[in-house]
């Protein structure tokens, strides 16, 4: 039985007293909460006061990107070494606001989901097709050739720990939703790309998220598809209170 899965992605949003307050409102809300798996995603700046304010709870931390080296002279840039030394436990990568505003690639991604792994953080890599790509026909072929350049190269140990999140890029901050139908045809080609690259038994355990204009009133339709085990959140994951409705609806 995979476990279900919400994060949140604060994008760029929350200075650090705003992002105390979010986890701090957030943590009553659902501390306690058993059988899923919660995640937040601050800023890099917030990170930090985020973790030792979340020590003990049972709400995990992510950053939202990462570099590939350990270190060295790459003005900017964070690395999987300094994440997993504030307590980040998940990195996304290959966001579609990576992939299309900084011309981040699918290689990219597969080096710095290298880099995380050797570092003990799972990535949460993100796949998805845009509006004019699934008007052509292609989403399936599009997020097939992320998935090849993003993944392919791991081990079957290494995959074991990776997150999928398909967020079609036409759902993303625009409230259209895919609907559960269209959300588990595209999971379910993900498990099954899954299965025949790495097997059967790592595709049947691996977390695959949907993100998308992700709402308290549409989780429950999305888990309840076979393949959904979750969701990654953006805008609604900015307040505690449709947060926290998420994290309880996709429990189930
Ligand atoms: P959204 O963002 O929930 O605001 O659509 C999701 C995401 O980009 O991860």
């Amino acid at each position: 039985m995979r476990k279900p899965f919400i994060a949140g992605n604060w994008k760029m949003h929350k200075t650090v007293p705003q992002a105390l307050e979010l986890v701090e409102e957030l943590r009553g809300l659902v501390e306690g909460e058993e059988g899923v798996e919660i995640v937040v995603a601050p800023p890099f700046t917030a990170l930090y006061p985020v973790a030792q304010f979340l020590k003990g709870s049972v709400i995990k931390l992510a950053a939202q990107d990462c570099f590939w080296e350990e270190e060295g002279a790459y003005t900017g840039e964070i690395s999987p070494v300094m994440l997993a030394d504030v307590g980040c436990a998940y990195c996304i990568v290959g966001h579609s606001e990576r992939r299309h505003i900084f011309g981040e690639t699918s290689q990219d991604v597969a080096r710095k989901a290298r880099a995380l792994l050797d570092h003990g953080i799972s990535p949460i890599v993100c796949v998805g097709e845009t509006l004019e790509e699934r008007e052509r026909g292609d989403a399936l072929k599009v997020v097939g050739d992320q998935l090849e350049g993003s993944l392919e190269s791991l081990s079957v140990e290494d995959m074991a720990r990776v997150v999928v999140a398909y967020e079609p890029v036409w759902a993303i901050g625009t409230g259209k939703t895919a609907s559960p139908q269209q959300a588990q045809e595209m999971h379910a080609y993900i498990r099954q790309w899954a299965a025949e690259k790495f097997g059967g038994d790592v595709a049947s355990l691996i977390t695959i998220l949907y993100g998308g204009s992700v709402k308290p009133e549409n989780i429950q339709g999305l888990m309840a598809m076979e393949d959904i085990d979750g969701a990654l959140v953006g805008g609604a994951s900015l307040k505690a209170s449709s947060f926290a409705q998420i994290v309880k609806g996709g429990k189930g």
